[in-house]
């Protein structure tokens, strides 16, 4: 597989840091291209637990490139707290593995700050954001007044350019926010400090991933967040700021889309979402509740209970389609162990009139879910690495939503650690 895109076919949460980590193995370099410290990607190795917020999964196998792409917004605070906390656990961070591009947008502790301020300010109609800046730094991209990596190794630049920016951010954090403004000449002193650490990993990302490419080296794009999140195809305005599927990847990556030859999309086994937003499977019940408790479904990043429900094949087909999926990974299979029955959406129904096509672009909240129900089954599979080794209504469970999605299901993943899977063809 010399270049696939990985990506969550959800609301994020899909397990997608430990399916990457499995498929690096088998590739020479892994790339974020979306996204910041929003993620929270969770590999289990050797019975460890890291969470990875910026720095690819591929980090934790020698040997590998992880890049940070132009296409996304680092905080440099949190990306060298999460080197330095790999580094503590013996594990290598170079400049060798860890490439960082000069063009990446910067998160400045005002970014975060607004972030915060701004949820405030909509009250009940807050986003839910993980409030580490990411709508604000991307926002000031598109305005061309943000500052990019690069920008931070110029400290004269640096400093005449935050100057600018942050006296505008000060004014809204000041007169409309009622809140302390931020020490300025503090602010840019550490940054240019910041920017002086990252310089050993910053370079042209785009340029190395192409030569890299072409070079014959086996490339995998990790999305984060999950695709029902992307800023022009998920539910807007409840999304993140960033493309979050294969359609980011040309952009963010500096890659051409004509390169991008697999697609597999990640999806759990029912449905999860943090933050605000419509969510037409959610289960605010009793099953919802038990799904949380099984699948322990609290946020990587800011530990909020998630949202619960069932697999929504409808959703799932218009993610499939819309980045070119050949097919997804089924993760967290064995927390649906254990349930009499289980719910799965067919189609959505509103006034009266049945809905098969996901409605991209409107309203979601007057759609209600059309549901199946399957048997469940009662056993532990945590310990099953063959398909057919599988409970027949696991096994049931697993054709049924393949049918119904349209898409082969080509992994499945059955436990936290990297051993838990039965393959399927990936
Ligand atoms: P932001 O990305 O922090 O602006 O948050 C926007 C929305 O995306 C909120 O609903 C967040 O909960 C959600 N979100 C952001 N990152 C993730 C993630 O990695 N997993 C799941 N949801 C996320």
């Amino acid at each position: 597989m010399p270049s696939l895109s990985v990506f969550g076919a959800q609301w994020g949460d899909e397990g997608k840091g430990k399916i990457i980590d499995l498929l690096s193995l088998d590739v020479d370099v892994v790339v974020r291209y979306q996204g910041g410290a929003n993620a929270g990607h969770t590999v289990i190795v050797g019975g460890e637990k890291y969470v990875l917020h910026l720095v690819p999964s591929g980090i934790l196998h020698a040997g590998r490139v992880n890049v940070i792409a132009a296409g996304l917004a680092v905080d440099p605070v949190a990306l060298l707290e999460e080197v330095d906390g790999l580094r503590e656990r013996g594990v290598a961070v170079t400049g060798e593995n860890l490439r960082l591009a000069s063009s990446a947008h910067v998160i400045f502790a005002h970014h975060r700050t607004i972030d915060q301020l701004s949820e405030r300010w909509r009250g009940a109609g807050r986003i839910g954001t993980t409030g580490r800046g990411i709508g604000p730094s991307y926002a000031d991209k598109a305005a061309r007044t943000g500052l990019r990596i690069g920008d931070l190794l110029e400290p004269d630049t640096c400093r005449k350019r935050l100057r600018a920016a942050l006296a505008e951010k000060n004014a809204l954090i000041e007169r409309v926010h009622g809140e302390d403004p931020l020490d300025l000449d503090a602010q840019i002193e550490s940054y240019v400090a910041l920017g002086d650490r990252l310089r050993p990993f910053v370079c042209d990302a785009g340029a190395e991933v192409r030569s890299a490419y072409r070079a014959g080296k086996r490339v995998l794009f990790e999305g984060a967040q999950g695709f029902l999140l992307d800023l022009d195809h998920g539910t807007y305005p409840f999304v993140t700021s960033s493309s979050t599927g294969t359609n980011g990847i040309p952009a963010g990556a500096g890659f051409p889309a004509k390169d991008i030859e697999r697609a597999v999309g990640i999806a759990k086994a029912y449905c999860t979402r943090v933050g605000e937003g419509p969510f037409p499977t959610e289960d605010e019940g009793p099953e919802g509740e038990a799904i949380r408790a099984a699948g322990n479904e609290y946020g990587a990043t800011t530990g909020r209970p998630r949202r619960c429900g069932w697999f929504d094949t409808v959703a799932m087909r218009y993610a499939l389609e819309l980045n070119g999926a050949e097919g997804f990974v089924m993760t967290n299979l064995d927390v649906l162990s254990g349930f009499p029955q289980l719910r799965c959406a067919v189609a959505y129904v509103r006034d009266g009139e049945r809905v098969e096509e996901f409605p991209a672009g409107q309203d979601l909240d007057g759609f209600e879910p059309i549901y199946e129900t399957l048997p469940g089954w009662r056993e532990d599979i945590g310990a099953v690495r063959d398909f057919e080794a599988l409970p027949q209504a696991a096994r049931d469970y697993v054709h049924w939503v393949e049918e119904r999605v349209g898409a082969k299901i080509l992994m499945l993943s059955v436990g936290p650690d990297r051993e838990q899977v039965i393959p399927r063809g990936l």
